[in-house]
């Protein structure tokens, strides 16, 4: 064999949601990429903000010498100072530059996470459903995924979380707005989820780190705003990036940030700090941080995002499908006219609509529909929708 075992398993179970991608690209290639409704992938299709592409222009022309050099591995220091001073304002917590570690995204910001808090066979629960590269990046540390379904609503089950609790459990990770449901936390929820990971830190006699994923916090509907995790469990560790609100996910710029409480958390920022190096991101992109550094608080306009998700929601309504709103993200998470999501999926593949079925998410049952796609593609396909589910429901 080429390459390790561990690796061929691993292309084996391999995302759904490049596996859609690449039925699609074949079925494109066959119908013309006009023909088909492509809702798989998470791919802001949304231009970055004007103000990106200017503040862009000015900072290379700025005469500055040895910009493009290596730097401290955590970051630029004005750049963790613009990201600190951001997160206080936010928070109301007294957030330092050393609470800010600035990483390739928010997939870099959870590896280096990850990377620093585990040692071999500890475990992270993640919630079903969920974003599926947690499971690739736990296993990246030598952690084992612990997996808690959600309600039907898809919020926590604190039950059942408390169950899961053990004395190898070293996180939680959360991710509020949610990849692939759209729901988010309120502030009740997240109170009683701290307060349960505090006592359960206090019975198993050490920290239960609370990772809280959030590159879609700026991407929420009807006004909505999201309460302050770190005031609601101060042992929190945030990874976010600017993937999703800047439209920048090619550009790898995010950063991950430890609570102004955390005990420890000078220890723990040190490791994360060699983390970021040793696994070879050594720093993340200079160009970005410094472009980000002078845009903590822009976003780009979510109203296209908010027309679509009514337009999307009214379509799957009248045509007979069950799903909670989302109120956040891109993504909408319908239950499956089928008991089996991935022959439901294949249904609307004769349609010409791709989506993501939900057992790739660990919810089987559902499917997922990511709407960062023109207007004009989410209307053209709802007879396509209407035809699979009458076709299946008889
Ligand atoms: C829930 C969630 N977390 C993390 C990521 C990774 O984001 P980034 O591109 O910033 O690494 C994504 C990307 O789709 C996501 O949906």
């Amino acid at each position: 064999m080429t390459i390790a075992s561990k690796m061929s398993a691993a292309m084996q179970s391999s995302s759904w949601i490049r596996r859609m991608f690449e039925e699609g690209a074949e079925l494109k290639a066959r119908l013309g990429a006009e023909n088909v409704y492509d809702f798989t992938l998470g791919n802001p299709d949304l231009e970055p903000p004007l103000a990106v592409k200017e503040t862009l222009r000015e900072i290379l022309q700025d005469p500055q010498t040895g910009a493009h050099g290596y730097m401290p591995n955590a970051g630029l220091p004005a750049t963790r100072r613009a990201i600190s001073d951001y997160l206080a304002g936010v928070h109301s917590l007294p957030f330092q530059p050393d609470d800010i570690i600035m990483t390739c995204g928010a997939a870099g910001a959870l590896n280096v996470i990850l990377k620093a808090l585990l040692d071999p066979w500890e475990e992270v629960i993640v919630l079903a459903p969920f974003f599926p590269e947690y499971l690739f990046y736990i296993e990246n540390h030598g952690g084992v995924a612990r997996v808690v379904e959600t309600d039907d609503q898809f919020q926590p089950n604190l039950k059942s979380l408390e169950q899961a609790i053990n004395d190898h459990t070293r996180a939680v990770i959360i991710n509020s707005p949610n990849n692939p449901t759209g729901q988010v936390y309120d502030e009740a929820c997240l109170r009683s989820l701290g307060e349960l990971l505090a006592a359960q830190s206090t019975f198993y006699g050490r920290t239960i780190y609370l990772i809280n994923d959030e590159p879609y916090r700026r991407l929420v509907f009807d006004g909505l705003t999201l309460p302050s995790i770190f005031q609601a469990y101060p042992d929190t560790l945030l990874a976010t990036s600017f993937s999703k609100d800047l439209s920048l996910p090619g550009e790898r710029i995010g950063y991950l940030a430890v609570s102004p409480q955390s005990r420890g958390r000078q220890e723990l920022v040190a490791g994360m700090i060699l983390a970021n190096r040793i696994l070879g991101f050594v720093n993340a992109p200079a160009l970005m941080q410094r472009l980000v550094a002078k845009m903590p608080e822009i976003s780009v306009d979510i109203s296209p995002y908010a027309r679509r998700r009514e337009l999307f929601g009214r379509i799957l309504s009248e045509a007979g499908y069950d799903f909670v709103k989302p109120k956040g993200a891109f993504y909408l998470f319908p239950q499956s006219p089928l008991a089996d999501d991935v022959e439901f999926v294949q249904e609307l593949k004769k349609e010409n609509i791709l989506a993501v079925p939900g057992r790739g998410f660990g919810r089987p049952g559902y499917f997922r529909l990511a709407f960062c796609v023109p207007e004009s593609t989410i209307a053209a396909s709802a007879p396509g929708f209407a035809r699979a589910c009458s076709r299946v429901t008889g």
